[in-house]
């Protein structure tokens, strides 16, 4: 699924993340090598690093946060995933906040404090792996495209029951889809060859969001695992998916396409 915190489709959380590892990691190595050497300057420097990681742990949590809300396909292992990220991240920033604030009184303990930043350089390594997990097998912040070039969309209503309008009869390709939010529900709207057709986003296998897998013929297929539904009935064509998605009532009048709720 496309980022909403991106530049021309390139996600922003993945590019932030860079400089508080890197902050991070280096406040731990100075501290530590001014630790091993009773050495001053290099203390300072490792204050100045830590400085450097909250504001930027900050920065990269704002587009993260965007991304979790928006991005990641709600009742998915992907958000439980994406839970666990943000909160041993979240535990990361204490733990360096909680340095900080200690490292300005000079009687407390270098030893204690390193220890600190290496419980937090663990935690946020898990999450990192988490990350990767999430963008490399999860596939959130990814922009898809579809058959014939046709760019992925969205679209948000509040508008909840009767009838919709959600596209113009000639907005998507054949086999394009796109995505809407309909109050705080997510359906597809798709075209196939013989029209619209509208489903659930959700795979009911693992939850992933079907907008971002790949519709052709009448069979929409989930990206996760593979599993394929027919378009129009919501069944399940083949597995590892056993339950049907459902499906929503699509009408179309002066060159508009209604979804009746
Ligand atoms: S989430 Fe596993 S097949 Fe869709």
């Amino acid at each position: 699924m496309k980022s909403r915190a991106h530049i021309k489709s390139h996600p922003i959380h993945p590019i932030l993340v860079s400089f508080p590892i890197a902050f991070f990691i280096g406040t731990l190595v100075f501290d530590a090598l001014a630790l091993l050497q009773d050495n001053t300057a290099l203390w300072q420097t490792g204050t100045y690093l830590n400085r450097a990681g909250i504001i930027t742990a900050v920065l990269a949590a704002v587009a993260g946060v965007i991304d979790y809300i928006y991005t990641v396909p709600p009742k998915s292992t992907a958000k439980t995933r994406a839970t666990k990220h943000a909160l041993l991240n979240s535990t990361n920033l204490i733990i360096f906040v909680t340095v900080y604030i200690l490292r300005q009184d000079v009687d407390t303990s270098r030893l204690l404090l390193v220890g600190l930043e290496l419980i937090g350089i663990v935690l946020m390594s898990i999450a990192g792996w988490m990350g990767g997990t999430l963008v490399h097998r999860n596939q959130v912040g990814v922009d898809i495209r579809y058959a014939q070039a046709g760019k992925w969309k969205e679209l948000y209503t509040s508008e909840t029951s009767g009838k919709i309008e959600v596209a113009d009869a000639n907005e998507l390709k054949i086999d394009q889809m796109k995505l809407l939010h309909v109050g705080d529900k997510r359906i597809v709207l798709g075209r196939t060859e013989d029209g619209h057709v509208a489903f659930d986003d959700r795979c009911t296998h693992r939850g992933a969001s079907l907008a971002g897998g790949a519709m052709i013929c009448g069979t929409v297929q989930c990206p996760w695992h593979g599993t394929q539904f027919n378009v129009k009935t919501g069944e399940v064509k083949c597995g590892p998916a056993t339950e049907k998605i459902p499906t929503y009532a699509i009408s179309e009048s002066d060159g508009k396409v209604f979804l009746n709720l």
